[in-house]
């Protein structure tokens, strides 16, 4: 098989969409058309379509103050009734909403009329403690149904959600807490991971201790995962004596279309993450339309599954927002995927007939690693659709994405956006794009991108260039949470008016799109966004550094990794004789400080960093040493020697 694999891989760079699946595939040709006929109307028309308005709204876009776009501003929703509500209504209550499986395997499956009580209960329990419309709410919560009630419930009585990866650490939770200064944190006891408990009351705890500000008032919490945890009379409430017994009466408000629906953190070029805000009717529309469209949702029969914790956009955009306002069914998994044996995500696919599967490239690389005979030990022959998100997927994973589990003919679509974006934007449509390994292809219906030369002019044929989003989008982020400076800097200074998206792209004779990566300081570990400058803040607060630099090295499973290179302080460094000792010390500080996912794989302690004469760290040579290669041109650096020092130390 694996020489079928590299044959198809130098054969075949092209799959015609099949005649079958063609025939009854969701998209259709004519939305390109639509879309290139009248953009702003083409929106309009999807929007009434797929979303219910209290109020229909008559402005579809108002651009007369960029980069502040407003989208659908007169007309009135409310989220949660268009992703619950309107489907019980619609004679849908006893659909599945999520089937849930737990990871020591408990499982619950959860109708849409059950989804919509739960969260109707949920919201009253906010409204009484005193939680209101744009008030924040911080959500810490594992892969439980109550990750994505929490969310529902905000958005249903029209507050802002900041949920916060159950990864990060106590200090991340604090500086996001305070920088939206959430009233109520909702988490849990703790959770499963790798087959253990992993505590969250604790790291809140921890975080309310070291936040500056004093915003939150109370603290819910769901029992899971039965550790013990401490407990502070009058802050902090069980979710099983409030949410489970309050009433599940609840009127739901129309909100304007722009008021705010969420903040979510995402790393930056600083040490200080970014709050990204997005609104309502303009994200609901397109993470409708493109979980729709770019999935092949049939939603009387699909069973849908997407990796994503709910802590990431993607985790927001396609396993909350965008399935539910479709009616979708969907499996929601809370544990990692080798838990408790190695074929549990095939496992799960089995059992629940899953047929659409959303997951990123560094998930599929290891399961490359481990070998097919893994998936091959259950039946997948109900998948019908792969989806790949948060790095480029390499056409190696993709072909064997395609054949291992896919069984070799269903489509594997490459979906490039961001945290920002909101949703999808570039992206083949299965049963009408072709589909090229490796690359993402061509932006969605509606979206206007173009690739640029660093100097603003466009690039022209096959090139390479800095991608950016030419048109304002229905999805795209409205600003950065108390930082409208930021905001206009970080993506339209650059080019005016048109998004600077961060990205390096290149165009092919085919006109598709390869993304090339980040062209800013911002890495890409596991599809997950980490700036060095932060990882380089954490490890300058460590009392034995003086002085650190880091870079993404390319990493054959994670797409990148970190790897830092520190000076200890003079006083430091006479007493450090372990070094290996000192780096795992210095890994253990990041990944308390910032998360796990933020942790090193190498610290290297040297003397020297490569600088310039003006005393900027040349990281480019630092990521040739990280990554073994032969260093490259140092004529620009103070003292052209250093590298020869660094690189006898890296060794
Ligand atoms: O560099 C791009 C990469 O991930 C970045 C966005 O990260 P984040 O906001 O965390 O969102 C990840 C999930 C949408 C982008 O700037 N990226 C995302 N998807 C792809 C990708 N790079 C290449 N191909 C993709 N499909």
């Amino acid at each position: 098989m694996t020489v079928q694999i590299d044959h198809a891989l130098e054969e075949i760079r092209r799959f015609r969409p099949s005649p079958e699946f063609a025939a009854n595939a969701v998209a259709d040709s004519a939305l390109y058309e639509a879309a290139q006929a009248d953009r702003v109307g083409f929106w309009a028309d999807q929007s009434r379509d797929l979303l219910h308005w209290d109020k229909p709204f008559t402005k579809t876009l108002d651009w007369t103050n960029p980069p502040f776009a407003k989208w659908f501003e007169d007309g009135d929703l409310n989220v949660a009734v268009n992703c619950l509500d309107r489907h019980v209504e619609a004679g849908n209550g006893d659909r599945v909403a999520l089937h849930w499986v737990g990871e020591p395997g408990d499982t619950r499956d959860i109708t849409y009329a059950e989804l919509t009580d739960e969260v109707k209960r949920a919201a009253n329990v906010l409204t009484d403690l005193g939680v209101g419309s744009g008030d924040r709410v911080a959500i810490y919560l594992p892969m439980i149904p109550e990750a994505v009630v929490s969310m529902l419930a905000v958005a249903r009585i029209g507050a802002i959600h900041s949920v916060v990866f159950g990864g990060f650490s106590a200090d991340s939770l604090a500086s996001r807490i305070d920088d939206a200064e959430a009233s109520l944190v909702i988490t849990a006891d703790g959770g499963y991971r790798k087959g253990k408990v992993f505590a969250l009351k604790p790291v809140v705890d921890d975080a309310l201790t070291k936040s500056v500000g004093d915003s939150v008032r109370n603290v819910l919490v769901v029992k899971r995962g039965e550790n013990e945890v401490e407990w502070t009379e009058g802050r902090d409430l069980w979710w099983h004596e409030t949410v489970a017994t309050a009433s599940s009466e609840h009127e739901a408000q129309a909100f304007e279309a722009e008021h705010p629906l969420f903040i979510l953190y995402t790393s930056g070029t600083t040490g200080k993450p970014k709050g990204i805000l997005h609104t309502s009717g303009g994200y609901l529309t397109q993470a409708a339309f493109t979980h729709k469209n770019v999935f092949d949702l049939h939603p009387e029969t699909d069973v849908y599954w997407c990796t994503a914790d709910v802590g990431w956009i993607t985790g927001h955009s396609y396993v909350v927002y965008g399935p539910l306002a479709n009616g979708a069914t969907q499996v929601l998994y809370e544990g990692t995927p080798d838990t408790p044996h190695p074929g549990r995500w095939w496992e799960i696919v089995e059992q629940y007939k899953v047929s659409i599967l959303y997951t990123a490239p560094t998930a599929i690389r290891s399961f490359m690693k481990l070998g097919r005979q893994i998936p091959h030990a259950f039946n997948l022959r109900s998948l019908r659709l792969l989806g790949s998100v948060g790095e480029p997927i390499n056409p190696e994973a993709w072909i064997w994405y395609r054949h291992v589990i896919g069984g070799g003919s269903i489509p594997v679509v490459d979906t490039w956006w961001q945290t920002e974006t909101g949703a999808i934007m570039i992206s083949a449509l299965p049963g009408v794009t072709d589909l090229k390994p490796g690359s993402a292809q061509v932006a969605v219906p509606g979206i206007s991108i173009d690739i640029l030369a660093d100097d603003g002019t466009p690039v022209e044929g096959e090139d390479g260039g800095l991608l950016v989003i030419t048109e304002p989008w229905p999805s795209m982020l409205r600003g950065i949470w108390g930082d409208p400076e930021r905001f206009k800097e970080t993506y339209w200074e650059k080019f005016g008016d048109k998004y600077f998206a961060g990205d390096g792209a290149r165009r092919d004779a085919d006109g598709d799109i390869w993304l090339l990566g980040r062209v800013d300081d911002v890495m890409n570990v596991s599809g997950h966004r980490l700036s060095t400058a932060e990882i380089e803040s954490s490890l300058v607060a460590h009392p034995w550094t003086a002085e650190a630099a880091v870079v993404g090295a390319a990493d054959e499973t994670t797409g990148q990794a970190v790897v830092a290179f520190v000076i200890l302080k003079a006083s430091q460094a006479a007493q450090v004789t372990d070094v290996a000792a000192a780096s795992e010390e210095l890994r253990k500080h990041v990944a308390g400080q910032i998360g796990a996912i933020a942790r090193p794989r190498q610290v290297f302690i040297v003397n020297e960093l490569p600088k310039t004469r003006s005393g900027k760290i040349m990281r480019r040579l630092l990521r040739d040493l990280a990554e073994g290669r032969e260093v490259g041109d140092t004529t620009t650096l103070a003292d052209t020697s250093i590298m020869q020092v660094i690189s006898d130390q890296v060794k």
